[in-house]
């Protein structure tokens, strides 16, 4: 069956759950699935209800899909992803960006932990992605590998500026009203992982001026921007990964983290989401 028609299937199979029409599609990280319990009047689809979904592997990961209102905007939200190193094929990877499209959602909040490279990040902060360094794509790994079907966008999408600069500047204005928020704004370079990275790789990434590194999200933003949607990016910076340090780090350390910022990122994307539908233009 061709992937479009996988699509259909599986926004089929969510209608029957809902007639809600979603604006934003919003992908929840490592540790921060919590907020799609502050959806209100929520339909929940576990992953396994849904045609043509992968399953979620991981730990911090629930593995559901949740559509209803946060802050009075139709939002759907991943609880839950799917990585690269868990094995899927990046075009099984990326299928739910492609259903919330066709559900109705003109813009994409990708969330997800990350390591900060940055050597002036800590533990807690937030970074807003500007842009990115697709280590995969780069080795070709990409979402968009094979035929291109037309139906989802154009063979060649550009993504010079694929995180909206009106987006950036909406989460600053928010992010400014809370005093315990620190929000940067960088590069976030995609590893495909599971291993984290050695000391000279992150002296590597540095160089190339990487910010923070991960291994998520990018995969779902070549989709979405494939699909025209906007795209705003946040990483929360869950651990120092300069390659200078001596501890190691490791998941749980990741999920304590994510833990700790719990409200604020909640009161964040909450923030973002309540003006979107405020914003003028789309891109
Ligand atoms: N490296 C890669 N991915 C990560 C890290 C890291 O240090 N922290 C959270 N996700």
């Amino acid at each position: 069956m061709e992937l479009y028609d996988q699509v259909l299937e599986a926004v089929q199979a969510i209608q029957t759950r809902t007639s809600l029409k979603p604006e934003v599609g919003v992908i929840l990280g490592s540790g921060l699935g919590d907020l799609a319990t502050e959806i209100a009047e929520p339909a929940i689809v576990p992953y396994t209800d849904i045609p043509h979904f992968a399953r979620s592997t991981v730990i911090g990961h629930a593995g559901r899909l949740i559509i209803g209102l946060l802050e009075n905007v139709p939002v759907v939200a991943m609880q839950g992803r799917f990585h690269l190193y868990e094995g899927y094929p990046l075009q099984v990877l990326t299928l739910p960006v492609r259903v919330m499209r066709q559900l109705g959602a003109h813009t994409l909040i990708v969330t997800n932990a990350a390591g900060g490279v940055n050597p002036a990040y800590r533990p807690g902060d937030f970074m807003l992605i500007r842009d990115h360094i697709n280590m995969p794509g780069l080795a070709g790994a990409n979402p968009l590998l094979g035929p291109n079907d037309e139906r989802f966008g154009e063979r060649f999408p550009a993504l010079a500026n694929a995180y909206s600069a009106q987006l950036r500047a909406l989460a600053h204005s928010i992010a400014a009203s809370s005093p315990e928020i620190m929000l940067h704004e960088g590069v976030y370079t995609m590893v495909g992982g599971p291993n984290y990275e050695t000391g000279a790789e992150l002296r590597f990434l540095r160089a190339v001026g990487t910010d923070a590194v991960g291994m998520s999200t990018v995969p779902e933003v070549i989709v979405a921007r494939h699909a025209g949607m906007q795209v705003l990016g946040l990483s929360l910076i869950t651990n120092t990964a300069t390659g200078n340090e001596t501890g190691e780090v490791n998941h749980a350390e990741v999920l304590a983290a994510a833990d700790a910022v719990r409200p604020g990122f909640a009161a964040l994307v909450r923030g973002i989401v309540r003006e979107i539908p405020r914003l003028t233009t789309t891109s």
